[in-house]
């Protein structure tokens, strides 16, 4: 059984109490929910991951690209948060470890500040998905799981 890996960045941990009128009511655990029925749907494992430290995303982009290298990971759902708009560093991990990404965001971005409307990722990622709230993370799911 393949993998698929649902990476969240930085502030993700505070789904639920933060900005609701943007991210919605739904907690980080409630989402590791959703994706665990999305990729049993598909019969795939879910590895769920949040972290607030850029450099820790970059190692765990690493090891994704040399799981999806042996054959046993799908691609990955990323959602790097404010990393999206201002880093190389993941842009580079994706791009180095040769990894399937789709770059997802709850809220949509380009209706937001003009500071989110650029984005490191999106040039390295294979699809982007944005305003779909946390149901995105399934429509995600899915997209990666007709990849397989
Ligand atoms: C976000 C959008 C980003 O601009 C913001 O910094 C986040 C969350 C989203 O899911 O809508 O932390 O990625």
């Amino acid at each position: 059984m393949k993998t698929i890996l649902v990476l969240n960045g930085p502030n993700l941990n505070l789904l639920g109490t933060r900005e609701p009128a943007v991210y919605g009511a739904q907690t980080l655990a409630d989402v590791k929910v959703l994706c665990e029925q999305a990729c049993a749907t598909h019969g795939l494992k879910l590895d769920f991951r949040q972290t607030n430290h850029e450099g820790l995303m970059v190692d765990w982009l690493q090891e994704a690209g040399a799981a999806q290298a042996a054959g046993t990971l799908v691609g990955a759902v990323v959602n790097a948060g404010a990393y999206t708009h201002t880093s190389v560093a993941l842009h580079d991990a994706i791009k180095g470890a040769g990894l399937t990404v789709i770059e997802l965001h709850i809220s949509n971005v380009h209706a937001r500040e003009a500071f989110r409307h650029h984005s490191c990722i999106a040039p390295v990622a294979k699809a982007v998905m944005a305003g779909f709230g946390v149901a995105g993370y399934g429509l995600a799911i899915s997209a990666l799981a007709a990849m397989a």
